[in-house]
């Protein structure tokens, strides 16, 4: 099987120019100009960009509730060709093990591509070396939360401060949830004794300072033990500035926004009845100030990539978040896997936020990097042919009749959205057609991701 893709508009996180690509079973074999070769389907892209299939480096399927793998179809109609889940970690249970356990329920069931990051849940020296280990399982980068306190989820400074000590020797990333989770159990402790109960207390009782605080804390944990971080979610303009001027200090400081965090605000939140719940997620939606502060941040490189934070909750709204009596137990995760593209795109590039090539970066090429996928996030000869045929002329909105993500809701029903992935290659397969998944259920495929990814390259001033 080959396949040319002609006349395009060729868009990487590094050039743009019309050209043609050809594809030969699962790898792009040529890139050029006027390509004469013989393909048993030619494709003619004029008008269109031709782009790398995305990586979203920050998925829940499974974890917190989030529907399993079989909703993974709206990645492809999104326009995302690889995610990347949480593995997490049951009591007593070793970290590779969790690791193969998360992989099993992938396995012929996700119709993209997947990779996993661990996730310390048994914090204990024993699980602590174990870290070092990751890479023989394919994983490269490992979560740990500050917030949650009260749930196996949780960690201490000292457990993370150990986690990275061991991480930095073997490559392995550290990424952390950065609120500070008494700040948390207080304020919610103290609305709820306040019959503030509605949703938008989720907002008030994690307000800025957690996250600042628990960031900055997250920096000096990692500059004592001299390991790289990833900072997950960042939602703040505070938190945001910690990491870049760490950054710009020297240390090996990185963080990811979310879409919802560049489109979204806490009036969302705020929405009449128990509507809000839809929207509870951690770190909460954050006023107009923050989101702007973010769009500048991605557009300077301060922030690194963009995930969605996807997480589909099992039942949905009504189901799962209405059955909350009150903000503090509602469920929290929001989908977002299918809109990632379709939001960066229309409410970045088309207008003027960022540029296209910017966009690529974020939403590939960097999420590929940091978490150790070299043949994914690009167009190069010899890399996955992941491929989205794009038609920046197409106009509709977003709703949730179109969404494959398998429950009641849509965070983003009635944004307008300009352009759509017009055709979705899974390693030279078609899986997605004008938003629809045309492949096969469990095609994708367990990528296994390499040590001392994007966040190791640096040198201290
Ligand atoms: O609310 C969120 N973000 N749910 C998923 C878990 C997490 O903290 O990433
Ligand atoms: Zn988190
Ligand atoms: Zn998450």
């Amino acid at each position: 099987m080959s396949l040319l893709i002609k006349n395009g508009t060729i868009l990487t996180a590094a050039s743009e120019f019309t050209g043609d690509i050809y594809i030969e079973g699962e790898i792009i074999r040529q890139i050029g100009t006027n390509l004469s070769v013989n393909a048993s389907q030619t494709i003619d892209a004029s008008g269109k960009y031709v782009m790398p299939g995305g990586v979203d480096e920050h998925v829940h399927y499974g974890s917190f509730g989030g529907r399993l793998f079989e909703t993974a179809e709206a990645a492809a109609a999104g326009g995302t060709t690889t995610i990347v889940d949480f593995a997490p970690q049951e009591k007593g249970v070793p970290l590779l093990d969790a690791i193969r356990r998360q992989a099993a329920k992938a396995e012929h069931t996700s119709s993209v591509d997947f990779a996993f990051h661990a996730v310390i849940m048994d914090p204990k020296e024993s699980v602590f070396e174990e870290v070092r280990h990751l890479p023989e399982v394919g994983v490269a980068t490992l979560k740990l939360f500050m917030a949650y306190k009260g749930t196996a989820f949780y960690c201490d400074d000292e457990a993370i401060l150990s986690a990275m000590m061991n991480a930095k020797d073997a490559g392995v990333t550290m990424m952390v949830h950065a609120e500070n989770a008494d700040i948390i159990t207080i304020l919610t402790r103290y609305y709820l004794s306040q019959g503030k109960t509605a949703p938008v207390y989720h907002y008030y009782a994690r307000p800025p300072i957690a996250e600042e605080e628990a960031t900055g804390r997250a920096i000096a944990l990692a500059k004592a033990a001299d390991c790289p971080l990833f900072v997950v979610h960042v939602s703040i303009r505070e938190a945001m500035e910690a990491i870049r001027n760490a950054h710009n200090d020297g240390w090996p400081i990185f963080g990811e926004t979310c879409t919802h965090y560049l489109t979204l605000t806490t009036d969302c939140l705020d929405k009449p009845g128990f509507e809000g719940a839809k929207y509870i997620c951690s770190p909460p939606l954050r006023p107009q100030e923050h989101v702007d502060a973010l769009w500048q941040a991605v557009r300077e490189g301060w922030l690194t990539a963009v995930g969605s934070d996807h997480c589909a909750l099992d039942g949905g709204y009504e189901g799962a978040k209405k059955k909350g009596t009150n903000f503090s137990n509602v469920p929290n995760g929001c989908p977002g896997v299918q809109d990632r593209l379709a939001l960066l795109w229309t409410y970045g590039v088309c207008t003027g936020k960022i540029t296209r090539r910017k966009f690529v970066e974020l939403f590939a090429a960097n999420p590929a990097k940091v978490v150790g996928l070299p043949n994914k996030g690009d167009l190069r000869i010899g890399a996955d042919a992941d491929v989205v045929i794009f038609d920046p002329e197409w106009k509709g909105i977003i709703t949730n009749k179109d969404s494959l993500h398998g429950i009641d809701y849509e965070p983003f029903e009635g944004f307008e959205i300009q352009g759509r992935p017009q055709q979705v290659f899974l390693r030279g397969r078609l899986v997605a057609e004008n938003g629809r998944f045309v492949g096969e259920r469990g095609m994708g495929r367990w990528q296994k991701c390499k040590p001392y990814g994007l966040c190791y390259d640096y040198y201290h001033k």
